[in-house]
């Protein structure tokens, strides 16, 4: 079948025994390592904030350039509102401390997901965030933050539909890439690597657009004893795996 070359996806990528330039992280397992311990889950969320900063630090020494990491799913909101807001303070605890940190290091951060429901303070200070960090380029950090890839979904849809509604768009130039410049990933790769952390295997509404190529990993291992040899192992795991994207190579 004939293909236009921006339309192959071999053509675009490293087929094997390549690094993996983005790999994107379900965190998971923070309730159960606290519980293990006789203690309250917030606890194990705030380790699991430590080893963010391990697992940032570590991904360039392995060619790794963007890491995106699920920090709050548009189905937390069901938790209960203490752990809710423990997980809120957090988050402007980790801007407030890391800022400088992420800066030094030349770190980029971005976050996607839908900010319309999360406190002022906390947006304010994700914009400010992206703002201090916006001219650095040695890694891409992206944390997913009150995101679910159907909402996602369903906010670039109804931005093409309204393109469309509107003629800036023809209908007829619709295809499987069209939502691309619509997501709150527009700007970045695909994922190489989407591991989760914890024994589960399920993709709980993550990249679900963005992964269709994606290699997946499941550790055991809980978030928060996730670190730089866990992830190193993973990463080496995945270079000696063949990518294919649909097709058969010699
Ligand atoms: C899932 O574990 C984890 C979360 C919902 C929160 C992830 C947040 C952090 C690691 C904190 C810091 C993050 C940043 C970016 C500063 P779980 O609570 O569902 O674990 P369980 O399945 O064992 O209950």
């Amino acid at each position: 079948m004939f293909r236009a070359p921006h339309e192959d996806p071999l053509a675009a990528k490293d087929t094997s025994h390549s690094p993996a330039s983005h790999v994107a992280i379900i965190m998971d397992g923070n309730g159960r390592w606290a519980k293990g311990r006789g203690k309250p889950r917030l606890y194990g969320h705030k380790m699991g904030a430590r080893r963010v900063r391990e697992v940032v630090e570590a991904c360039p020494d392995h060619g790794v350039r963007y890491l995106t990491l699920y920090a709050f799913s548009t189905e937390n909101w069901k938790r209960a509102p203490s752990e809710v807001a423990g997980l809120m303070a957090l988050f402007r605890q980790f801007i407030r401390s890391e800022t400088a940190e992420l800066v030094a290091q030349g770190v980029r951060v971005r976050f996607i997901g839908d900010r319309g429901p999360l406190n002022p303070k906390l947006r304010r200070m994700m914009a400010g965030l992206e703002e201090a960090t916006a001219c650095n380029g040695a890694l891409n950090l992206t944390v997913a933050l009150n995101y679910g890839a159907r909402d996602e979904l369903s906010r670039a849809a109804l931005r093409l539909a309204q393109d469309v509604a509107a003629g800036r768009v023809s209908a007829d130039a619709v295809g499987a890439d069209s939502l691309r410049p619509y997501l709150d990933t527009a700007d970045l790769p695909d994922p190489d690597l989407v591991i989760r952390t914890s024994g589960e295997s399920r993709v709980s509404n993550f990249l679900l657009w963005q992964s269709a190529y994606s290699e997946f990993e499941f550790t055991p291992v809980y978030w928060p004893d996730f670190g730089r040899a866990e992830l190193g192992r993973i990463l080496a795991r995945f270079g000696s795996r063949e990518r294919r994207f649909g097709a058969v190579l010699s």
